[in-house]
This record gives structure tokens, C-alpha cells and sequence, in this order.
């Protein structure tokens, strides 16, 4: 039976709640102003989410941990996750622009998986963030913000969900038909963010 989240945290629970609620705050007021400058929403969802107890302890576990709340708090950077699902590839980089140029929090770790995709065909943009938690051994907490487009996060929730399922005798076809689907995917937004640049500015991008 899975752990509830509440018992696994335990005097951690409530404060990684309420930092979830800030970090959401602060997310959506990024993209109200980036909506009023460019007088679109950049983003189709933002979502939020603590990491389950069974979850948590076998990323420490994989990890070499202990598999206890405080390790978790102390060492772990996805206990609270955010996942910003833009239009355009374009948004992904104003966002994080804005992120960066806002300051409240501190831009620890960026990983860019559009430029450089995981070998599989993942594409993502991570950025870990330090926030103030006092009820932790240093105060701080990292938190994981996940920036993708559409068209990136359809692709990674079907090779989520395909992961668990994978057929030893085909597994390397649907490896390689996946990352085969990534790459048209990828080519497809970049033409759906010529066409929104075309919209945008006629003049600029093709003939208008
Ligand atoms: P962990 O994998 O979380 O231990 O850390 P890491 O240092 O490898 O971080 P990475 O940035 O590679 O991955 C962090 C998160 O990104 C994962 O927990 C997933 O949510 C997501 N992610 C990374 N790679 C993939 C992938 O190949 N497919 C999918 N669907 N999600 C991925
Ligand atoms: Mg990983």
C-alpha cells in the first residue's frame, strides 16, 4: 500500500506546501507579465506536485541514501516540482529570462535539454532554484521547475507511461521509433514558432 505523503514528511509536510503555493505564485505572476508584454499567454498549464513517499524512496534509495524525510529535504531537488508547459519553444526561453532577471529566488543548476536532448529524444528545459525553508538543516531547499512545450511534454508523458510497458523482444524498435517521434516533434515546433513569428511580426520571417 503506498505511504501517505503527510506521515513520510512529517514536520516537513505543511511548510513544503506552503513553499509549493509561493513558488506556484511567483510562476504565475512571470507569466502575467510576460502575457502582458507580448499580449498572448506564453504558457497552456503550469502544474505542481510533492513527490510521493514511494517515489521519494526509491530515488534515495537509487541513490545511495537514507531513505528518511530529512535526507530527502537536505539532498533531493525534486521534492517539489513544477512543470510550465509553453506554446511556442520560444516562451520556454523568455520564462526563463524572467525567472533570471526577477531574482526572488536563486538559479542554481540549468539544464537545457532542447539544445541538447537526452540521447532517448527527451527535450526539456530544468532549472533548480534554492528557496529559504527554515525547517531545514541549512535553511534552504532546492526546488525543480521543468519548462516544455506542448509538443514535448505529449512526447514525454507517452514514453513515461511506455517505459513501464516496454516488450523485451521490441524494446530497441520502440526506442528507436520514440526517438524518431521526438525529432518530428521538435521539427514541427520549430515551424509552428516560424509561423508565430510570421503572425507576429509580418514583414519579419516570410513574405507577408
Ligand atoms: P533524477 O533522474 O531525477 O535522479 O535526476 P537527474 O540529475 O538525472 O535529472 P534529470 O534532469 O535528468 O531528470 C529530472 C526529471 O526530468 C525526471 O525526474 C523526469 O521528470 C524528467 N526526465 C528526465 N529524463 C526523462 C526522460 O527521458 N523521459 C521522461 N519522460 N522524463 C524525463
Ligand atoms: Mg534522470
Amino acid at each position: 500500500m503506498e505511504e501517505i505523503q503527510s506521515t513520510y514528511y512529517g514536520a516537513y509536510y505543511e511548510p513544503l506546501k506552503e513553499l509549493e503555493q509561493e513558488v506556484l505564485g511567483w510562476l504565475s505572476e512571470l507569466v502575467d507579465g510576460l502575457s502582458d508584454r507580448q499580449g498572448e499567454r506564453p504558457v497552456e498549464h503550469i502544474r505542481s506536485r510533492i513527490k510521493s513517499a514511494d517515489g521519494m524512496r526509491e530515488k534515495l534509495a537509487r541513490k545511495d541514501l537514507p531513505q528518511d524525510a530529512e535526507t530527502a529535504v537536505g539532498a533531493i531537488s525534486d521534492i517539489i516540482g513544477f512543470r510550465l508547459v509553453t506554446h511556442f519553444v520560444g516562451d520556454v526561453y523568455e520564462l526563463v529570462k524572467s525567472m533570471k532577471a526577477d531574482g526572488r529566488y536563486f538559479v542554481v543548476k540549468e539544464k537545457d535539454y532542447i539544445a541538447s536532448p537526452k540521447p532517448n529524444g527527451y527535450r526539456s528545459y530544468h532549472v533548480i532554484i534554492e528557496c529559504p525553508f527554515p525547517p531545514a538543516a541549512k535553511g534552504t531547499i532546492r526546488v525543480e521547475i521543468q519548462l516544455r512545450t506542448i509538443a514535448m511534454d505529449c512526447w514525454a508523458s507517452l514514453e513515461h507511461e511506455m517505459r513501464y510497458k516496454k516488450n523485451i523482444n521490441n524494446a530497441a524498435l520502440i526506442e528507436k521509433e520514440l526517438k524518431r517521434c521526438a525529432g518530428e516533434m521538435a521539427s514541427t515546433d520549430l515551424s509552428m514558432q516560424t509561423l508565430r513569428d510570421m503572425i507576429r511580426e509580418p514583414g519579419k520571417g516570410g513574405k507577408s
